[in-house]
């Protein structure tokens, strides 16, 4: 592909999402586990989560999301120069879940990958795609955080089942007017907290075996009250990095979008930040975590709602498991 130093901003051209019908509200667990609705709603702000079915995996609902944001942004799946797919989810461990949404939308010009940064995937990728545009590598690059987590989600753990769900979000992402789309990207991680959220079997270290299956390590195991300390922390701290690259303070942010986590992590964030409640997008009520989904969901479902206006700054910001973190600050095209 031709390199072109005209392109200036690459921002977002349009978004879609898809979730999953099955609907697993507080008394699924309540009937099953030492859970109440209180606890779940007042330590976590979930009350309902989605679920794929058993025979549904993650390039599916990718896929759905992929078609929506295509269609958004007025493409055609050939138009696409690239797809990025963020999960922990994938369907396998190759081919990748981008190679399989690729076939499926026929997108027969863009080169396909997975990225795993877990909750912060699909602002990695965001991140990722924006590099491609501005250097005129890609003209459009589909970024699609998806996640099928009831799959890795151990049904019998209460510390973590009430938590997850299931869903898929994606936008396009293409050059932009100068000054518009994204202005700062942020990204870190921390490997040295890699066990307080992980998924210890199936991969090379642990690989499949009776003994992993027996012992239930192929579901996700997570250390909360540490990893909520690091959520805390890291929200603010990666909205104010990314504010402080592209000269902005908390003050100019019109329209916030965090991680899904846990509403008391999102109002600390947005305690920290200043921001009033009615400019930070909420959906943890009815989907849960949905790790590289949830971001990805949230905006296509803000952008949907009229919640953006074209000149918003809007933040986007989220911490997971690696550990890894991010932010962007976007100005809404
Ligand atoms: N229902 C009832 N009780 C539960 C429960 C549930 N679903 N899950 C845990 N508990 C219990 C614990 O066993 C513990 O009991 P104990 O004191 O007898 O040991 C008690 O509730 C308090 O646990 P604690 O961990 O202190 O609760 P908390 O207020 O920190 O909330 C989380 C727990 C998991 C909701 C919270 O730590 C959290 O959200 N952490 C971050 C998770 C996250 O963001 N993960 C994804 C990163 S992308």
């Amino acid at each position: 592909m031709m390199l072109n130093n005209e392109i200036k901003a690459a921002g977002i051209i349009g978004t879609g999402s898809y979730m999953p019908e099955t609907v697993l509200t507080n008394s699924y667990f309540e009937e099953r586990l030492d859970t109440n609705d209180e606890w779940i709603v007042s330590r976590t702000g979930i009350k309902e989560r989605r679920k794929a079915e058993e025979s549904v995996a993650t390039s599916d609902i990718a896929t759905y999301a992929a078609l929506k944001a295509i269609e958004d942004a007025n493409l055609n799946p050939e138009d696409l120069d690239m797809i990025i797919v963020a999960t922990v989810t994938p369907d396998m461990s190759f081919p990748s879940t981008a190679c399989i949404v690729q076939k499926n939308i026929g997108a027969i010009n863009a080169s396909a990958f997975d990225i795993s940064a877990a909750c912060s995937g699909f602002i990695y990728g965001l991140s990722i795609a924006e590099k491609f545009i501005k250097t005129g590598s890609a003209k459009y690059i589909l970024v699609i955080g998806a996640e099928t987590l009831s799959k890795i989600t151990d049904y019998s753990d209460r510390n973590t089942c009430v938590l997850f769900g299931d869903g898929a979000g994606a936008a396009v992402v293409s050059s932009v007017e100068e000054n518009n789309g994204i202005l700062a990207s942020y990204t870190g991680s921390d490997g040295r907290g890699g066990d307080l959220l992980k998924l210890p079997a199936g991969g090379s270290r642990m690989p499949a075996s009776m003994e992993t299956l027996a012992n239930r390590l192929h579901y996700t195991k997570m250390d909360g009250s540490e990893v909520f300390k690091f959520a805390i922390k890291i929200m603010g701290e990666a909205a104010e990095k990314a504010l402080e690259m592209c000269g902005l303070d908390k003050k100019d942010i019109d329209y916030l979008i965090p991680h899904q986590a846990n509403i008391r992590i999102i109002e600390s964030a947005t305690k920290r930040l200043k921001i009033p409640k009615d400019k930070v997008f909420v959906n943890i009520d009815k989907y849960g975590n949905m790790s590289a989904a949830s971001i990805a969901v949230a905006l296509d479902e803000a952008n949907k709602a009229n919640k953006l206006s074209k000149g918003d700054v809007v933040v986007l910001v989220g911490f997971g498991g690696g550990l890894t973190w991010g932010s962007i600050v976007l100005r809404w095209a």
